[in-house]
C-alpha cells in the first residue's frame, strides 16, 4: 500500500507540476566545543545557581538527570559565560537583554556552521540556493533575523528566498521538510536551503522550589544546529557522481492534538524565555499518535495504517526526552531498535529542539552506511518523521530511504 501511495503521489506530481518528489540531498550538523557530561552536570548547576544548600532539590534533580539517558550535551553556557551574565543563575530576572545580545550572535554562527557542512556534502555552489528556511526558537527575535545573516555568512545570492520560522518550538524541523518538499516541488529547479538552530542562553535559569518543570528543562536541553539541502530533480554535479537523495520527502502533515493548549508553553518574557511543561507531555503524545499517523498514511493514499506493517517502517522520532520514546515505542508497539537513532542522538546531544529531527536522520544515515544496511533508513525502504512541539503540535513526515 505504501509502495501504491509513492507510485500515486508520483504520478501526481508528474502530471500537477511535472517536478518529480523532493528528496533531502544532504545533511549537516554542528555543536559548541564546550561539552558537558550529564553525571556532572547535577553538581555543576545548583554550584552556579547557589542553589547547594537545597539538598532536596538537587537530589530530585539528580534523579531527571539519571533518568534522561543522556550521556553528555553541548552547551555555549559555562562559568565564564555565568560569570560574565551572573544575573543568568537567578530563577526570575530580568536578563532578555544580555540572553539575546548573546543568542543574535551565536544562533546564526551555529546555523552557519551546519549549513557549511550541508552545503559541502551536497557539492553545489551556495549561490545555486534558491529558497532558505530558517528555524529558531532560541534565537529568533531581531530585525533582521538569523536568516539574514546566514545570506551573508554563507555567501548566498541576495535574490535567495527566505521564510523564517520562529518560535514555534521542536516540531519546526518536521515543519521545516514539509515547507522544504513543497517550495521544492511547485518551483523547477529550486533548492532549498533550510537550517534550524538553537541555544539553551535563553532558557537557562536557576532553581525554584515551586517550578519542577524547571528542572526537567535545565536536565534536558542542549544546543545544537543542524541544516539540509533538500530539492527534486538531482542533476549530475561537475565531476562528482551528482546529486544523491538520502530521504524522499513523499507526504507531510501537520495536526493538533484537541485540548493540550497548555502542555508545552514557551513564554518570551523580561525574564527570558520561560517554558512551562506538564508531566503528561508524554502520554499525551502517545494517546494521540496513532490519530496523527492515521490522518498522515491516509493523506498519503493508505486507507488504514493497521495494514501497515510499523516495524517494517525507519522511524525518525523527536528525541523530546526519553519518556516520549518509550511512550511512542509502546503505542506504535515499535521495537526497541526502531528508536535506536532517536536514542542515540538524545544520549549525545539532550533536546536540542527544531535541530533534533536532522540529527537522527543523519545518525540513521551514517548509522546504516556503517552498517551496510542496505538503504539509508537502516534497511527499511519507507519511514516516518515525527515532530512534537507546542499546541500540542504533531508533525509526521512519510519518507523513502535511498539505497546505499
Ligand atoms: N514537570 C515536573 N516534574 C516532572 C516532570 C514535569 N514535566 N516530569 C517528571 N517530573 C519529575 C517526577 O515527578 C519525578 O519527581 P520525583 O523523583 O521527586 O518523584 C522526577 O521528575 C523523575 O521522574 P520519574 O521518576 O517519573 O522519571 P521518568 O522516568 O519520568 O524520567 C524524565 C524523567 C526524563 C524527565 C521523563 O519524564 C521525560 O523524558 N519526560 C518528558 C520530558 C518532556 O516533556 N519533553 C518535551 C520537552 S518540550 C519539546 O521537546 C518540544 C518543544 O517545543 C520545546
Amino acid at each position: 500500500r505504501l509502495q501504491q501511495a509513492g507510485d500515486e503521489e508520483d504520478v501526481r506530481c508528474y502530471r500537477q507540476q511535472e517536478v518529480r518528489r523532493a528528496a533531502v540531498l544532504a545533511i549537516g550538523t554542528a555543536n559548541p566545543s564546550n561539552v558537558v557530561e550529564q553525571r556532572d552536570f547535577p553538581d555543576f548547576y545548583f554550584r552556579v545557581t547557589n542553589s547547594d544548600h537545597k539538598l532536596a532539590l538537587k537530589d530530585k534533580f539528580r534523579r531527571i538527570c539519571e533518568k534522561s539517558t543522556i550521556k553528555k550535551r553541548h552547551l555555549y553556557i559555562d562559568e565564564a559565560l555565568l560569570a560574565a551574565n551572573p544575573e543568568m543563575t537567578a530563577y526570575m530576572t530580568p536578563t532578555l537583554d544580555m540572553r539575546q545580545a548573546i543568542v543574535s550572535k551565536k544562533i546564526p554562527e551555529l546555523g552557519a556552521a551546519a549549513a557549511t557542512a550541508a552545503l559541502k556534502e551536497w557539492g553545489r555552489p551556495a549561490s545555486d540556493i534558491t529558497h532558505l528556511i530558517v528555524g529558531s526558537t532560541s534565537g529568533g527575535s531581531d530585525m533582521p533575523g538569523a536568516d539574514y545573516h546566514l545570506v551573508r555568512l554563507l555567501g548566498l545570492s541576495p535574490s535567495v528566498r527566505r521564510v523564517a520560522l520562529y518560535h514555534q518550538g521542536c516540531f519546526v524541523g518536521a515543519a521545516a521538510l514539509r515547507l522544504a518538499k513543497d517550495l521544492a516541488e511547485n518551483n523547477p529547479g529550486a533548492r532549498v536551503l533550510a537550517v534550524c538552530a538553537e541555544t539553551n542562553v535563553m532558557y537557562f535559569r536557576g532553581v525554584d522550589d515551586a517550578h519542577f518543570d524547571n528542572l526537567v528543562c535545565q536536565a534536558l536541553f542542549g544546543d545544537g544546529a543542524s541544516a539540509v539541502v533538500v530539492g527534486a530533480d538531482p542533476v549530475a554535479v561537475g565531476g562528482g557522481g551528482g546529486e544523491r537523495p538520502l530521504f524522499e520527502l513523499v507526504h507531510a502533515t501537520q495536526t493538533l492534538i484537541p485540548e493540550t493548549g497548555g502542555a508545552i508553553e514557551g513564554l518570551l518574557r523580561e525574564v527570558g524565555l520561560t517554558f512551562g511543561l506538564v508531566s503528561e507531555v508524554p502520554s499525551l503524545i502517545a494517546k494521540n499518535i496513532e490519530a496523527g499517523l492515521r490522518e498522515m498514511l491516509a493523506g498519503a493514499g493508505v486507507d488504514v495504517a493497521d495494514d501497515v506493517d510499523r516495524n517494517a517502517l525507519f522511524w525518525a522520532v523527536h528525541p523530546g526526552g526519553r519518556a516520549i520514546l518509550d511512550k511512542v515505542e509502546g503505542a506504535l508497539g515499535l521495537r526497541p531498535e526502531k528508536t535506536r537513532a532517536s536514542r542515540k542522538v538524545l544520549a549525545e546531544y539532550g533536546n536540542m529542539g527544531s535541530a533534533c529531527a536532522w540529527f537522527v536522520l543523519d545518525e540513521m544515515r551514517r548509522w546504516s552506511a556503517a552498517e551496510a544496511c542496505g538503504t539509508t533508513g537502516e534497511g527499511c525502504e519507507w519511514g516516518v518523521l515525527l515532530g512534537f512541539g507546542p499546541g500540542l503540535t504533531m508533525d509526521t513526515v512519510l519518507l523513502r530511504s535511498a539505497h546505499i
